[in-house]
């Protein structure tokens, strides 16, 4: 089965968070099960695109309401990734240095009317379009309505929801900015009296899904307004978690950690790159050290940090390592601990991917108290290079986190405040204290199998379904 994944983000080419790592994987498992798959994602101007050459391989108008827009598809001149991606070459739009921007809507549209443009112009078409998130959400409303006379309009598509927080709602105005339909469909991409892509796809799509099966669970509940959309549209949704690509994250070739390790030299590997993050950042390497990555945002729960960073590094014996960016008031937040708690506490504001490698390699423990987390990876990415994860039960973390209390390996809270995320830093302390029960967690949390197999074959089952 032919399948190409429509996405912003794909990891290495561009990333911002998790979309990027999951299309950036996703597509190489599924051609290892046979399945012939690729990716169509923009043209951005970046360290990918300033590094490689690429060959036009369409060229072609399309129009944007009143606007004519030339466009042109790329491909890699060399084989550089492990799978065919396509590049949506759009330089006034989408030739920028970031992936989001405030004028998502017309850059958004103006990629979607172009891949359509281009699959209809292909001879051999996907016999799946999969989309990921709001910036893909109207391609199910389109081909269904404004290609309904081409033969687009007979290709599954799916939409898999990475983040419903997320919608990309805008206003009537942008109506004709919309490729031509009959005008008694416009309350099929109307919720709440506004465009709304996200819920033009959930109404649209033949199959929706989301990157774990609780947050689908959630979604009926608090969906960001779309609940009982999501509940009436429930026949057609499913949950499927996400996995990780296992090449990338492996401690044992990871080329960005500073000592490679396996399951049999964990300790003195990982102690290695302890050692440089306590070395670089002016941390106690004898004591147990907490890590936080991520995007600074409310979702991810950071905002209790300042208080539960102060209150738990007065009374444990303790280090704290913070690598993240997002809202400026967290940074500054975070930034403000540091002198009060130098030598115990640091905090990087950015984002490296590289850094990013070491912290799961040489942090003992990994922090995600997130409000919302649909999937999440972090934790997953933890638990292969032998990180023990500090989670609160939601979404994709419920689905991949057991507490020791329950047999299991990490530790759980239920709500996010300072007081549940204090005191599951403070049991963490005595699991560090029980180093033999530590390092028996330790060496159990790198044999769990996330990687993609199992998953992708999910997904191939289900476009099976439909095709
Ligand atoms: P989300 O997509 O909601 O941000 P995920 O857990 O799915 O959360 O994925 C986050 C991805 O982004 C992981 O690969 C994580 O390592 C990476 N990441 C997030 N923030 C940073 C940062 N500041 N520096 C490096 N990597 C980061
Ligand atoms: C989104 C979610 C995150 C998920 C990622 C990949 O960014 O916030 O939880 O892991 O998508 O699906």
């Amino acid at each position: 089965m032919k399948i190409l994944h429509v996405s912003a983000e794909c990891y290495p080419v561009a990333k911002v968070g998790g979309l990027a790592d999951v299309v950036g994987a996703l597509p190489k498992y599924q051609n290892n099960l046979g399945h012939p798959t690729s990716v169509v994602m923009p043209f951005y101007n970046n360290k990918f695109t300033q590094a490689n050459s690429f060959d036009k391989v369409y060229e072609a108008t399309l129009s944007l309401g009143e606007s004519s827009i030339v466009f042109n598809v790329l491909k890699t001149t060399e084989k550089v990734l492990d799978f065919d991606v396509f590049f949506i070459d759009i330089p006034d739009l989408l030739y920028k240095e970031f992936v989001y921007s405030a004028d998502d809507t017309q850059r958004f549209l103006a990629f979607q009317i172009a891949v359509l443009d281009w699959i209809l112009s292909r001879k051999e078409q996907p016999e799946i379009i999969h989309c990921h998130d709001h910036h893909t959400g109207l391609i199910p409303f389109m081909l269904q309505e404004s290609y309904k006379y081409e033969s687009l309009n007979k290709i599954p598509v799916i939409t898999t929801i990475h983040n419903a927080q997320y919608q990309g709602w805008f206003g009537y105005d942008k109506l004709h900015l919309i490729p031509e339909f009959d005008s008694s469909k416009t309350g099929l991409l109307d919720w709440n009296n506004t465009i709304n892509p996200l819920a033009a796809a959930i109404k649209c799509a033949w199959r929706v899904t989301t990157v774990s099966p609780s947050y689908m669970e959630e979604l009926k509940e608090n969906a960001n307004g779309l609940e009982v959309l999501l509940s009436h549209e429930s026949n057609k949704c499913v949950g499927v978690l996400n996995g990780i690509d296992t090449e990338v994250w492996n401690p044992e070739t990871d080329h960005y950690i500073i000592k490679n390790y396996d399951i049999k030299t964990v300790q003195s590997g990982r102690k290695a790159n302890k050692k440089w993050l306590c070395d670089k950042f002016n941390l106690d390497e004898t004591k147990p050290l907490f890590a936080f990555i991520g995007r600074l945002v409310g979702e991810k729960g950071v905002d209790v940090f300042p208080e539960v960073f102060k209150n738990s590094l007065e009374k444990e014996a303790i280090s704290i390592l913070v690598l993240g960016s997002g809202q400026p008031e967290t940074e500054n937040a975070l930034n403000n601990l540091k002198p009060l708690f130098q030598g115990k506490y640091n905090a990087y504001i950015g984002y490296d991917e590289k850094l990013s490698h070491i912290i799961y390699a040489g942090a003992d423990f990994l922090l995600m108290p997130s409000r919302v987390e649909p999937c999440g990876l972090n934790q997953m990415y933890a638990l292969r290079y032998g990180t023990i994860p500090i989670v609160r039960r939601i979404g994709g973390l419920k689905d991949t986190v057991i507490d020791i209390d329950n047999e299991g390996f990490g530790l759980c809270h239920d709500n996010v405040n300072a007081a549940e995320v204090e005191h599951a830093i403070h049991r963490a302390t005595v699991l560090y204290d029980n180093q033999e029960k530590f390092k028996t967690i330790r060496k159990h949390i790198m044999t769990i199998d996330h990687s993609w197999d199992v998953s992708a074959q999910a997904y191939i089952n289900l476009y099976q379904s439909i095709n």
